[in-house]
């Protein structure tokens, strides 16, 4: 039996639901609707989305039950859960580490995706106003380009953004985390059907599907690789410790393995159907795929501006973007709150306004990213680049190899199969796919990726 306490110090999701919903609402968010969009436009489409749902399948999904089963053995925060983890299966109180660069990674994601949550934030005003309404292609391109070249603009509504994140992260898991996640996630996913719909009703919609869905190797690079599989674990929150600090307010004795495939199911079609909702606009208005972080805020507009009832739409569609965005932005800091309660006994409200200034203020650097700093680039990618191909496409998949590696080499098998209670069969090819093919997997993605194989 493990020596670790039966519930975290923290407090525990009321029920599997909960858990389910607060791990969905944290894998759920500008992930699927803003970035995956844009990097399978950069990437050139259907081969990319291919190699995504691979990465998501073969690597991505054991890991994640990985993750939850890791978080709720150890019930504590992840660098002490690693600690007392290590500490249980005879191995080194180095693992605590793997919890540190968790810690950190979601601090510096928090950073940038606060300011992304800031323009969803300001585009509900836009809709609010109507200053869609009636714009074609170019002008909804033109309101992009002069709000992101405004720092001051990006800023203020990053600071709204970060201020909603850390009200909620100090009003703890059940009143903070869990009452929030439960009406806005169906209502996002109804108002993502209408707009496949405004996108059936462009005349592009087989345009749009041949480029999710025809795959096309010529166009696929090895950076493509590196970036699905970096984004398979960024769309999912895992590889830092998000998912280890949920997995240990779950209750005993509910089902990890299904539970993760339903946040993988949500979390894939909420993905999916963005790109049904965004393709069609971008090709039925000559816009480039390649168009980079600004593809939703430069297509989604043209339908509301559009369509009947747009204003009301739009509306709905980006306070809908903001909530999954917030239930994602509360779950990155949520590792370094639970290690300060821990470690330093401080209240959740202190452990949250604290990291959440400092993320703020790093926040600015991606501010001026998108203006100012715009051309200022190491390795060719400018600060806000940096940043995510550091965090999502290093760091995760890293932090993603070393669990996976815990999980299987280090920590007794008995453990392992106390702790997921699967059938003899399902445990078994969880446990060569986290074994074998993960960590191979991210290994040669990586090396190859980063030039190291050539
Ligand atoms: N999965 C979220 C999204 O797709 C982002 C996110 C939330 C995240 N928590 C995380 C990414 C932890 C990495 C690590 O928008």
């Amino acid at each position: 039996m493990p020596s670790t306490p039966r519930e975290s110090i923290h407090g525990q999701w009321s029920s599997r639901l909960a858990f389910v919903l607060a791990a969905t609402g944290a894998a759920v968010g500008l992930g699927n609707i803003w970035k995956f969009p844009y990097i399978m436009g950069q990437n050139g489409g259907g081969a990319f989305v291919l190699v995504y749902l691979a990465c998501i399948l073969l690597v991505a999904t054991p890991i994640l039950i990985t993750e939850i089963m890791l978080g709720r053995r150890a019930r504590r925060s992840p660098v002490h859960g690693m600690q007392a983890l290590a500490r249980e299966e005879g191995a080194p109180a180095a693992w605590s580490l793997l919890g540190w660069m968790g810690v950190i990674a979601g601090f510096l994601i928090l950073s940038y995706y606060s300011v992304i949550m800031g323009w969803a934030i300001a585009y509900v005003e836009r809709a609010l106003a109507g200053s869609f309404t009636g714009l074609e292609g170019p002008a909804i391109k033109a309101m992009f380009q002069s709000f992101t070249a405004n720092p001051l603009e990006l800023l203020f509504w990053h600071t709204i953004a970060m201020l909603f994140t850390m009200l909620v992260v100090v009003r703890g898991v059940r009143a903070g985390l869990e009452a929030f996640t439960t009406l806005l996630m169906p209502l996002l996913f109804i108002i993502l059907l209408i707009l496949v719909g405004y996108g059936l009703s462009t005349g592009h919609f087989a345009e749009a599907l041949a480029f999710m869905f025809t795959p096309n190797f010529s166009k696929l690079s090895a950076s493509a690789v590196v970036v699905a599989m970096g984004h398979a674990f960024f769309t999912l929150s895992i590889g830092m410790g998000t998912i280890m600090a949920y997995g240990s307010y779950m209750p005993e004795r509910t089902s990890i393995a299904r539970t993760a495939l339903i946040i993988v199911a949500a979390d894939t079609l909420v993905a999916l159907l963005a790109g049904m909702a965004i393709y069609p606009i971008v090709f039925a208005n000559g816009l480039e795929p390649s168009a980079g972080p600004g593809l939703v805020f430069q297509t989604l507009p043209i339908a509301f501006g559009q369509m009947s009832f747009g204003v009301v739409f739009g509306a709905l569609f980006f306070v809908a973007l903001v909530l999954a965005a917030w239930t994602s932005s509360i779950s990155m800091i949520e590792p370094a709150v639970a290690y300060l309660v821990e470690s330093r006994g401080w209240s959740r409200a202190r452990a949250g306004t604290l990291l959440g200034f400092a993320a703020w203020a790093l926040g600015i650097l991606t501010v001026l990213s998108f203006n100012h700093w715009a051309e200022v680039r190491l390795f060719g990618k400018n600060f806000f680049e940096l940043l995510d191909f550091l965090t999502s496409n290093i760091m995760l998949p890293l932090g993603g190899l070393l669990l996976a590696v815990f999980a299987t080499w280090v920590m007794r098998r008995a453990s392992s199969f106390e702790e997921l209670g699967l059938p003899a069969a399902a445990y078994v090819l969880w446990r060569v796919l986290t074994r074998y093919v993960a960590p191979l997997g991210i290994l040669v993605v990586l090396l190859h990726g980063l030039g190291l194989l050539g």
